[in-house]
This record gives structure tokens, sequence and C-alpha cells, in this order.
């Protein structure tokens, strides 16, 4: 490994700060899941005319966002929709979207394009449409595959409306599909666990997002429960559940690519990819982050704020009035994003973002926890081992930190 003061911001880390990913917020659900605080309005059950008529409002300020946001001579390699519940778009709201992203940015011909879906709010021919407007990716929010543990979390939909949804992505030949999974729900059994995960197992799908539930302060859950304490499994109980997922889905042939992420060879996700990477993205929407020109910004997360926000920023040109972000905290990021990532940190690229002294601080105060395990050196990469550093992954990046910081 070279660690000479030369290897300061090369060619990597300019190429790093063009963005080439975007990720574009849908703000509207039908109900409130309740463990879920993610900047959404509700629209309630009306799945037609009145909801996609607040979406054109939604469609319209974002449109304007982009078209407002300053270029890069780069094509897009990513877009994501993410929610919000996406599928409640109509096909023709989706491709404005897409025109308008094309128009200010161009998107790569090959370029990865996901859609968040929900379970019993699309229909094959509007899953056909999105295909057709160039979606190639879709995400399928399932969380359980128990019907009373999808009551209790106030999902809308039941096991049967995923395994339609699954029918349907297959059916229009979407190849490439995502599952989302929530492990440590309330009442949840080890049982229970084990046969959502025999079941998605099953289903078979290339790609499968496995959450561990955060307790948000701001939700039904966070308001009933507390950490830890019954009817929430203890902590022991949780990392069991871990530990199953990872020794079911990998004995299924998944690689475990990241801390929440499993994947058959081939379908990682390229748009996630670039988080972890700690690379920059644009970002649009209500709520939405985006990683610009070092300046990271989340949009207002309040509809009306949103859409004044959207005013004031056509008008001033595309311009975001928030500070660079330092670049202690940028390696700090670095260092948070990239340990989530299986093959962990490359120490030669960490030479681009911070000098030889700090990475050999870096590696002292890392060393106990190679000793113990949870961290594996391979040459140059320094990562975190399965399934024990990720369960610990806390306990390593605080030690980090407060040296760092
Ligand atoms: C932002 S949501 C949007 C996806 C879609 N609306 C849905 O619910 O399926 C993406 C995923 O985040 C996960 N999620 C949301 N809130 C969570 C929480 N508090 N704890 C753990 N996972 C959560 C869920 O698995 C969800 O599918
Ligand atoms: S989990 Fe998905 S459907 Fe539920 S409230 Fe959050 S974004 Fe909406």
């Amino acid at each position: 490994m070279a660690l000479s003061p030369t290897n300061f911001t090369s060619h990597s880390s300019i190429a790093a700060a063009t963005p080439t990913a975007a990720y574009v917020h849908i703000p509207f659900c039908r109900r409130r899941c309740f463990y879920c605080d993610f900047p959404v309005s509700i629209l309630g059950d009306h799945r037609e005319a009145i909801s996609r008529a607040q979406c054109a409002n939604i469609v319209e300020a974002l449109c304007a966002e982009i078209t407002a946001t300053p270029r890069f001579n780069q094509p897009l390699q990513t877009i994501f929709f993410g929610g919000g519940t996406p599928s409640l778009l109509s096909v023709h709201q989706l491709e404005q979207v897409l025109t308008a992203i094309d128009r200010q940015f161009s998107i790569a011909t090959n370029a990865e394009i996901s859609l968040e879906i929900d379970p019993d709010t699309f229909d094959r021919s509007q899953l056909q449409g999105y295909k057709s407007v160039g979606v190639n990716r879709v995400s399928l929010g399932v969380q359980s595959l128990d019907d009373n543990l999808l009551r209790a979390c106030g999902r809308t939909h039941t096991p049967e409306d995923v395994y339609q949804a699954i029918e349907m992505i297959r059916a229009v030949g979407m190849s490439s599909f995502s599952l989302d999974l929530i492990s440590g729900l309330p009442n949840q059994s080890i049982e229970q666990w084990e046969t959502s995960l025999k079941g998605v197992i099953t289903i078979d799908p290339p790609h499968l997002s496995v959450y561990d539930l955060v307790l948000e302060p701001v939700t039904a859950f966070g308001r009933q429960y507390r950490p830890g304490e019954s009817p929430l499994p203890d902590d022991e109980t949780t990392a069991q559940m871990y530990r199953l997922a990872q020794q079911m889905l990998t004995n299924a042939g998944y690689e475990h690519y990241e801390i929440c992420n499993y994947a058959k060879p081939g379908y990682q996700c390229l748009h996630n990819r670039v988080y972890w990477e700690n690379r920059s993205y644009f970002g649009f929407g209500m709520g939405a982050a985006s990683y610009v020109n070092q300046q990271r910004f989340t949009r207002p997360r309040k509809r009306n704020e949103y859409f004044n926000w959207v005013k004031n920023y056509v008008v001033n040109g595309g311009a975001i009035d928030c500070p660079i972000t330092p670049s202690e905290e940028q390696l700090l990021d670095t260092l948070m994003l990239g340990f989530r990532l299986a093959e962990g940190l490359n120490l030669e690229r960490l030479g681009d973002r911070t000098d030889p002294f700090t990475i050999t601080k870096i590696l002292k105060t890392l060393q106990p926890y190679e000793q113990q395990g949870w961290l594996i050196r391979d040459q140059d990469c320094l990562r975190l081992s399965d399934p024990e550093g990720f369960l610990f992954s806390n306990v390593v990046l605080t030690a980090l930190f407060e040296k760092l910081s």
C-alpha cells in the first residue's frame, strides 16, 4: 500500500464528485405504517382520481426542481424512485418526471432505473407501463409474510397480495426485483421470522433488503413501545434473527453484500452503492437528501414548505443555501458508509480522502476489534466480519468517531 501525501485529491475523488445518480422522492402513501417516519402525505384508500390529482401537484414541483438544477456533463447511470409509494403515480406522471430528468441531465442508455412499489397499489398493465417508460428494477415492500404481523404494522396488504404482486412482476418480465423484509417487529418470534425467510427464499427474488426495526420516536410504534422491552423482541433475539437471515440467505445463494442487503450475482443495487461509496448524487422531492458539490442538503419535509422552497430554488437558478461538508466530516461519512459494504474500505482509496497519519490512527484505533474477530484485514481492504462484525458495527464506529471527531 502506497500512502504518501501525494495521494491526496486524486482523479477518483474528482470522479466521485460528479453526480451520476438521482433519487426522486414520491411523498404519498395510502396509510401510514405504524413504524414509518418517512416524509409522506396520506391519501387514504381512494386510489384513483383524488390521489392522482394530488400526485399531479407534486409531479409539477418535481419537474420544476429538476429543470432548475445545474447540470454536469455526465449522463445519469442510476435513478431511484423511492417513497412513499411511487406506484401511486400513473405511468404518464412517471414518464413526465423521467422526461424532465433526461432533458436536464440525460439518462445513460443502460441506466438502472428503480421504482419502489407497494403490494395492492398497482396492476399488471400499470407495471407494464412503468417498464415501457424505462423502469428496469422494482423494489416491493413485503415486510412480513405473516398476516397478523402485517396487520399489526398497519400495512394495507396481505401475504396473498404479495404473491399476486410477484406474479405480476414476473408476468411483465421485470427480471430485476427486490423484496423488503423487517425483523424485530412487536410479538415477532424467531419461528415467525424463519417462516418469512423460508417464504422469500421460495419466491427466489434476485435481491433482498432485510431491515431490523428502527423504533422511530414520532411513529405509532415509537409512542407505544420501548426498545428491547416486550412486546418488542430483546436485543439477543434480534441478533439471533440477524444471524438466521445471514445463514439462510447465504445458504440459498445470496451474497450478503451490505449490512442489510443480499443479492444473487449481478443483482446488487447500483444506485444504493453510490451512497455507501460516499459518492455524489442528486436528490429531488419533499424531504429528499442530495450530495452535490460537497454540499449535503435535505429538502423540507412538509408539503407546503417544499412547494415554497421549489419556488425560491427556481428563482435563485438552482442555488443551494448550505455549507460545504468539512473534510473531517466527509472522512467520517466515508468510514461509516464504507464499513456497511462486505468488501469494506479500500485503504489505498482512503488515501484520496485523508493523510497517511490519520490512516495510521484509524488502524490503531481498530486494532482491538481485529483481534476480537469483528474486523478483517485482506491486503488493502479492511472489512467487518459477517455476521458478528456487522452486528456490532455501531461499537466499532463509535470508537472511530470518538477518536477522529
Ligand atoms: C421508505 S420505505 C418505502 C417503500 C414502500 N412504501 C413500502 O412500504 O413498501 C422502504 C423500506 O424501508 C423500510 N422501513 C421503513 N421504516 C422502517 C423502520 N422504522 N424500521 C425498519 N425498516 C423500515 C421498509 O422495509 C420499507 O419497505
Ligand atoms: S413503510 Fe412505505 S407504505 Fe408504509 S408509510 Fe412508510 S413509505 Fe408509506
